[in-house]
């Protein structure tokens, strides 16, 4: 059974993120799911628990070893969604909690899918950053173009949740 290690950071798409959890378990995944602190005020471990019937990690010093017990089962990382914070600490290599570490500590390919708000995604600092991830293999999917809960249209939206399943499986084969 091939491993997805499913990453949430704190966006309002994480809804979708756990959409993603449930269609992935679904077509016969293990889908283990990583969320920053930000990322639980969106949505409860206790959503993607139940969703993908695995535990929930987000304390870096719970255990000594689950970033690398993960980094190493993954056959992808999918972070789904990626907010403009969690790409840029991926960019500079800042290790801060248990999903950049996990990334960091991992040779799976790496499957990012932004969403933020549009402002934030055309900032100059983010789009260095995305390019300097894709330039060291990083994948990515989306931003969207659509409604934003900003309360207007523009690029930003979290790529529809059936186009990431399609791309992680490609790329996890
Ligand atoms: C209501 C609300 C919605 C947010 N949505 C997003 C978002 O879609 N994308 C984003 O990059 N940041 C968003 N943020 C800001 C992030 O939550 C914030 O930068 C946080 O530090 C991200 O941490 P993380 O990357 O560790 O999860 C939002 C903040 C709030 C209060």
């Amino acid at each position: 059974m091939k491993t997805i290690v499913l990453g949430l950071s704190g966006s309002i798409a994480c809804y979708k993120g756990a959409e993603a959890a449930s269609l992935l378990t679904q077509k016969g995944y293990q889908v283990y799911t990583v969320m920053t602190a930000a990322a639980e005020e969106f949505i409860t471990p206790l959503t993607l628990r139940s969703l993908t019937g695995n535990p929930v990690f987000n304390d870096m010093f719970e255990d000594k070893t689950t970033h690398i017990s993960l980094a190493k089962e993954a056959d992808l990382i999918l972070v789904a969604p990626a907010t403009a914070c969690c790409i840029s600490k991926l960019a500079g290599g800042i290790v801060s909690d248990l999903l950049t570490l996990t990334i960091i500590s991992s040779n799976a390919a790496v499957l990012i899918c932004p969403a933020m708000n549009e402002q934030m995604y055309k900032n100059k600092i983010i789009q260095d950053n995305i390019e300097k991830l894709k330039k060291y293999g990083y994948h990515f999917l989306g931003p969207y173009e659509g409604w934003l809960s900003c309360g207007y249209r523009g690029k930003g939206r979290l790529a529809d949740v059936m186009d990431i399943v399609v791309e992680a499986e490609k790329l996890i084969q």
